[in-house]
């Protein structure tokens, strides 16, 4: 009778044992393991052995496999899976409250000053930093960090995860002069941040303290980062504007982060544009304008290195964004500083339908006011322009020889965004042909 008992609960073994495997039938490498496993067992059953002895090691052994079957079943890659992304990402928003995160990804000169203010001006539920990450490359500029992307691309994700759930102390960590209790008389661009410039955030500025910032509606003492930080947990929305981050891939983490529901914005312009703007905005721009005025480019000078580089980095991000790995789906938008100009008011609601907040009448205004006067003071840095007159300016500003370099080392990136190549200067400065090919990214 015992010996029934002990076949049956054999025969169960290797019955539980076959329905996991038939469960896993596609993980191919297990079955492998699995079937080892199988074999190994069927020769101890012939082995004689203490029928007491024998049963335990069955049941442990069965015990064992079945948690290594559901082990692997757990882990296994679920988001591979179709369908499965509506379920996370229903799942997100419910544990992030129906708030969102907003990342801007640029590089200067993309006219992501315009799209931060874009969400800057949302409204009252919105809390938007403007380059945060200006303290963070510059503290490792001196530090060994400093040289190593992979180092840096981590220590960044980590100082913007800490700010889309309102911890500021990562961020504390590299503001110079250190924040004393919390409080610094120095934050990059603070005036550009509407939340940074209201009560209660703004303090009235102390008398004898030196130390003052300009926002647009008033002036503010320093700034007490905790209730920067209480203002920001009171708001639904964040919104974060940085040039500064070269890989999207190594976001990962930041947009897996469970608290987060992570909507990132890539920002991108012709190259060509962007040096043409670049060297009248930046002195350091001076080696290109000698190239331009003595017609001689040397190719494999540091500069030329670094705008390849640069170039690279966005091209290898989009293409990243674009393939929509399972951690990015419907997470990536990549948008055209050109279609942003020609067309700022059709964008900018698709680029807030895209993050799933509702496009308020505040920054609906907000772009009315800014994109259609053509007088007024337009610094160098100003987001009030008329945009669709600025997009094909740089044409006329540019020599020649400078935009062949610039084809030359970035011609993959200007293909992928649609930029078209110039081969002589009279289609360079002739406006009836567009450098623009119409171009859908997603
Ligand atoms: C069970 O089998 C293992 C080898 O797989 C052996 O070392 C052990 O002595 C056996 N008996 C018990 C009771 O664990
Ligand atoms: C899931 O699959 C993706 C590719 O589709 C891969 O990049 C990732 O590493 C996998 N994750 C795990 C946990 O295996
Ligand atoms: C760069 O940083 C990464 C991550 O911290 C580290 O694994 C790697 O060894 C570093 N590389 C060099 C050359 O120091
Ligand atoms: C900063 O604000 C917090 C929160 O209101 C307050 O407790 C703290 O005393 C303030 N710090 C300073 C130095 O005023
Ligand atoms: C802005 O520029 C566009 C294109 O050049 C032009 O059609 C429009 O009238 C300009 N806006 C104003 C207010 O001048
Ligand atoms: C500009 O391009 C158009 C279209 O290709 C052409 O018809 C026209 O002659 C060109 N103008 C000049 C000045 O070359």
């Amino acid at each position: 009778m015992n010996k029934t008992r002990r076949m049956k609960t054999k025969y169960a073994i290797v019955f539980i044992c076959i329905v996991a495997l038939v469960i896993i039938e596609k993980e191919s490498n297990i079955i492998s393991r699995v079937s080892d496993k199988l074999i190994q067992r069927q020769n101890q059953v012939q082995t004689p052995q203490t029928p007491v002895d024998h049963n335990s090691n069955d049941t442990n052994m069965a015990l064992n496999m079945l948690k290594l079957l559901f082990s692997k079943l757990t882990n296994r890659n679920f988001s591979d899976l179709p369908g499965d992304q509506e379920d996370k990402t229903w799942d997100r928003s419910s544990l992030s409250r129906g708030q969102k995160h907003i990342l801007l990804l640029a590089t200067t000169r993309t006219g992501s000053s315009f799209v931060g203010e874009l969400f800057n001006q949302h409204g009252d539920d919105m809390f938007y930093l403007y380059e945060p990450l200006w303290h963070v490359e510059r503290m490792l500029a001196s530090a060994a960090e400093g040289n190593n992307a992979t180092a840096q691309g981590g220590i960044y994700r980590d100082v913007l995860q800490g700010l889309f759930v309102c911890d500021f102390i990562p961020l504390e960590r590299f503001i110079y002069p250190s924040p004393k209790e919390h409080v610094t008389a120095m934050l990059f661009r603070r005036e550009s941040s509407l939340s940074l410039c209201e009560e209660p955030v703004c303090t009235p500025p102390v008398k004898d303290v030196v130390e003052s910032y300009h926002c647009k509606i008033r002036r503010c003492g320093p700034l007490n980062l905790t209730l920067a930080a209480e203002s920001c947990l009171s708001k639904q929305h964040h919104a974060i504007k940085t040039v500064r981050i070269r890989q999207l891939d190594s976001l990962q983490p930041l947009v897996e982060d469970p608290r987060l529901d992570i909507r990132i914005i890539q920002l991108v312009r012709d190259p060509r544009a962007i040096l043409a703007s670049r060297m009248v905005a930046f002195s350091m721009y001076q080696t290109w304008k000698t190239w331009a005025h003595d017609g001689q480019v040397p190719e494999d000078d540091e500069v030329v290195k670094r705008l390849q580089g640069n170039c690279d980095n966005i091209r290898m991000s989009a293409e990243v964004g674009l393939r929509q790995p399972h951690w990015l789906r419907g997470r990536y938008m990549l948008v055209r500083y050109e279609d942003i100009a020609r067309n700022p008011m059709e964008k900018a609601q698709e680029m807030y339908r895209f993050t799933g907040i509702p496009f308020s009448d505040k920054a609906r205004d907000w772009i009315v006011r800014n994109t259609q006067t053509t007088s007024g003071p337009s610094g160098v840095y100003s987001t009030q322009k008329n945009s669709s007159e600025q997009v094909e300016k740089w044409r006329f500003s540019i020599p020649f020889t400078l935009v062949q370099v610039v084809q030359k080392v970035c011609g993959p990136t200007m293909r992928l965004f649609g930029y078209k190549l110039v081969h002589d200067e009279k289609t360079l400065v002739n406006k009836s042909i567009s450098l623009l090919e119409e171009k859908m990214f997603y």
